[in-house]
């Protein structure tokens, strides 16, 4: 059985003192051995977070990285770095940083393989604009971008990729994409995955959608047969309703 994470993505939020609280709230939460839960935090907070969750079932991702290991690179922050202060995850290629700081599937894919370099595990996040599903491009857009992300890893490696589904017209504006739908993508994004590797190695892959989602939808997309999970914005910012997510998917396993 494949393991459900549930990703909560602060964005730009939080003072460090709220970032602790957070943490000292939610770090009696208990996952069971198929759950993993996993706040992304702003740069700044990450090492005091990651000491703070030692000996908890949360873990602590960055939100970004840069590919190179160092370098003439003003305001990056490298894989290395992250390793060293003991991140877990990065998310990568979200599409506020494809659309605000110029990502493309080129530089997420440099960025996977720099993350796996350092023993971090990459949420690559893929989705469509709300014109590319009017124009019935959803399915060839994603196709690109995990291809084009997934470029050259080894399986092991895809194995260990989680990518997050994340329709863009869904995130930050309280429309979910129904289970069905969201559900749709997903299983698509497998079956790519299996082209590239093997329907073995795509079995294994964790899937998580992202838009919208909260307490009251999370039971229902767990529930689908794709979905593994799930990345979070609006609703990880409370301890009371990132608790909930993660007991969704306690309560599946
Ligand atoms: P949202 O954000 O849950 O607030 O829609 C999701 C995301 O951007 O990862």
């Amino acid at each position: 059985m494949r393991k459900i994470v549930i990703a909560g993505n602060w964005k730009m939020h939080k003072t460090k003192q709220e970032a602790e609280q957070f943490i000292d709230e939610v770090k009696q939460l208990k996952t069971n051995e198929r759950v993993e839960a996993v706040i992304c935090a702003p740069f700044p907070y990450l090492s005091s977070l990651v000491n703070k969750v030692k000996q908890t079932d949360v873990k602590i991702a960055a939100q970004t990285m840069h590919f190179e290991q160092s370098g003439a690179f003003t305001g990056e922050v490298s894989p290395v770095m992250l390793a060293d202060i003991g991140v877990s995850h990065v998310i990568i290629g979200h599409s506020e940083r494809r659309e605000y700081y110029h990502e493309t599937n080129e530089t997420v894919n440099k960025k996977v393989h720099a993350a796996f370099s350092h023993h971090l595990t990459p949420i690559v996040c893929v989705g469509e604009t709300l014109a590319q599903r009017e124009a019935n491009d959803t399915l060839t857009h994603i196709e690109k971008q995990i291809k084009i992300a997934l470029d050259g890893l080894t399986d092991e490696q895809i194995a260990n990729t989680i990518i997050a589904y994340e329709p863009i017209w869904a995130i930050g504006t309280g429309k979910t994409a129904s289970s069905a739908d969201a559900n749709e993508v997903c299983a698509h994004i497998r079956n790519i995955v299996a082209k590239i590797t093997s329907e073995q190695t795509a079995e294994k892959v964790v899937i998580q959608y992202g838009g919208s989602v909260k307490p009251e939808n999370i039971d229902e997309l767990l529930s689908t047969s794709d979905i593994d999970g799930a990345l979070v914005g609006g609703a990880s910012l409370e301890p009371a309703s990132f608790i909930q997510l993660v007991e969704a998917g306690n309560k599946l396993s």
